[in-house]
């Protein structure tokens, strides 16, 4: 089936700078699909601590990736019949999904997976890679951004609310070192994609985020016509 003519808006940028929030939105609001790309990763790595799957045995990770038994359900998602939506969320496991998301054949497991999700009416894709790998011809390509203190803010509140224990000197730190791993891998590194606009929301709400993106979006479609 030919997909290619269904509208994709990537939303890629750092961890923790809100995109997952701004993406679900837009996706409601267009009626969209929506795509978590870094639940997969995140999946896979969930998968290998339990299965005891080295974070450097590029092979088995791999294989793990190609066969994830995964689910998303509205919010939640499913690996095989557990509801792992908050447990992918803690930071060993992203901590481990930024180290198997440098591999590339893990990568390259996923791929086929996240084309998937370009369906009819169209699609909101967060990620790292989603403007410059995966849908690299989206209608829309953001770059969404904070500044590293904002998105330390954020995920605190974020696992505070969740029930995590959180420390915010360790939460910089560790926000610091995840970004310098996601820039500089060899692999899809995290950087703006050619023609992407740049959404910093330090300073901004996750509505008038929404509102920015809703309104990049209709322009979009308009030259496009
Ligand atoms: O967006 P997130 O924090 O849930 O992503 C978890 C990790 O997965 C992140 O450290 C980098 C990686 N990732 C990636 O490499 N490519 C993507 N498209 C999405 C996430």
């Amino acid at each position: 089936m030919n997909t290619s003519n269904i509208a994709v808006i990537a939303i890629d940028g750092p961890t923790a700078s809100g995109k997952g929030t701004v993406a679900q939105r837009v996706a409601l609001r267009l009626g969209f699909h929506y795509l978590d790309s870094g639940a997969l990763y995140r999946l896979t790595a969930l998968s290998a601590l339990r299965k005891n799957v080295l974070l450097n045995d590029e092979h088995g990770l791999a294989k793990l990736a190609a066969s994830l038994p995964c689910q998303f359900i509205g919010d939640e998602v499913w690996l095989a019949h557990e509801n792992v939506t908050n447990a992918i969320r803690a930071e060993d496991v992203g901590n481990a999904a930024s180290r198997i998301a440098a591999l590339p054949a893990v990568r390259q497991a996923l791929y086929g997976l996240q084309l998937g999700f370009r369906k009819a009416p169209g699609l909101v894709a967060d990620g790292r890679d989603m403007g410059t790998v995966i849908f690299p011809n989206a209608l829309l390509k953001v770059f969404l951004t904070a500044s590293v203190e904002a998105r330390a803010d954020r995920r605190y509140k974020q696992l505070i609310d969740k029930g995590f224990p959180a420390n915010m000197d360790d939460l910089l730190k560790d926000l610091k070192e995840r970004d310098a791993r996601d820039a500089n891998r060899a692999v899809a590194p995290l950087k703006p994609a050619e023609g992407a606009l740049v959404l910093d929301t330090s300073a901004m709400t996750a509505d008038e985020a929404v509102e920015q993106v809703l309104s990049w979006f209709t322009a979009a479609r308009h030259g496009a016509r």
